[in-house]
């Protein structure tokens, strides 16, 4: 009996070392462990054809070389296994020292670049964004911007009709008359937006953008206005640029001021981009007239306001020395990859 458990316990050390696989492992293991097929398990029947007194010798040495067989295939499986996770590790290594593969990064278009600067700017001095729609009435656009439907004013924005009464905005303005019909002053808004005119030359497209900006309280004047403006102007063109105001009119503000920078290519004393003149023309402002803010339901005299808007187009144009606005919308990258940040 002693020798049948002897060979046994060698057949299965045999088996053993000609398996390389954790898999196959098992499978020998269920060979002799298998609680119903197993080749030890099969030993315990055999008891049945012992006399009493051979059976507990006999159980004793079969226990024993199922405790064995148990630390035996624990051991084989715990050595295959490591071998195993080894190999992998080893086939799976990366060199992280590796140079990585070229990918070409996208950048923000000069548009958003200028944008989020002036946003920036504006938020500094307690400004909040605003956006209105870009399909607007004619009554936000117009109308109410004192600018009704007869105003030859309307002749200085061409524009791009959807019905009688609804328009493609041509100014961002419009935004004016929204928030002030539902805020009450103080006001501080800074609206950007797509605007568009029926337009098109080197420095005007039919759509474009504009920033609008809105200040509403008691005792708002002109010189709050600049004050504003230089800074605007000296966190974009420069420190030492300086702005002014010139009369101009529309409908929307009384009075009506152009605003210009003194030329930051040459200083002021005269060069190309200011064609000789020092200036350069950047925006167009006012203090709101008294009858938009009396269509909008705020008393013109308790509350005064100033409103600026300006095109992003023409300030990206003039920051980055582009020549003509249509560069900024073909989306050509050797452009538009200049301008990553
Ligand atoms: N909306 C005007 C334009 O598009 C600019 C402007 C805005 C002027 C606000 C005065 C006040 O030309």
């Amino acid at each position: 009996m002693e020798k049948q458990i002897k060979a046994m316990r060698e057949k299965i050390e045999q088996a053993a070392a000609a398996i390389q696989d954790s898999k196959e492992m098992y499978q020998l293991r269920k060979q002799y462990l298998d609680n119903k097929t197993g080749q030890i398990s099969a030993l315990m029947k055999n008891m049945r054809d012992l006399t009493p007194e051979e059976r507990p010798a006999f159980g004793k040495i079969v226990n024993e070389l199922k405790t064995w067989a148990l630390d035996f295939f624990t051991s084989q499986d715990a050595r295959l296994k490591a071998a195993e996770l080894e190999k992998k590790n080893a086939a799976e290594q990366i060199d992280v020292t590796m140079p990585a593969a070229p990918h070409s990064a996208g950048a923000l278009h000069p548009n958003t670049l200028i944008a989020n600067e002036l946003i920036d700017i504006f938020a500094g001095m307690g400004f909040t964004v605003f956006e209105g729609p870009e399909i607007e009435n004619d009554y936000y656009n117009f109308t109410a911007l004192n600018t009704p439907k007869d105003h030859p004013a309307r002749d200085m924005q061409d524009t791009f009709y959807v019905s009688p009464e609804l328009l493609l905005r041509t100014q961002t303005s419009a935004g004016q008359i929204r928030v002030m019909e539902n805020t009450k002053p103080p006001i501080k808004i800074l609206s950007p937006g797509k605007v568009f005119r029926s337009d098109d030359d080197a420095t005007h497209s039919p759509m474009f953008s504009q920033m609008e900006g809105l200040v509403v309280d008691k005792g708002i004047t002109l010189c709050d206005l600049q004050g504003m403006l230089d800074v605007f102007a000296q966190n974009v063109f420069g420190k030492n640029v300086k702005t002014r105001l010139r009369p101009s009119y529309f409908p929307f503000t009384e009075p009506s001021v152009e605003v210009d920078v003194s030329c930051f290519s040459c200083g002021g004393c005269g060069c190309r981009l200011c064609k000789d003149t020092g200036w350069i023309e950047v925006l167009g402002a006012g203090m709101v007239n008294r009858k938009v803010l009396e269509n909008c339901g705020i008393d013109p005299d308790e509350y005064t306001g100033f409103a600026f808007g300006m095109g992003i187009e023409r300030i990206a144009m003039l920051k980055y020395g582009i020549p003509n606005i249509k560069m900024l919308f073909e989306s050509d990258t050797r452009v538009l990859s200049q301008f990553s940040e």
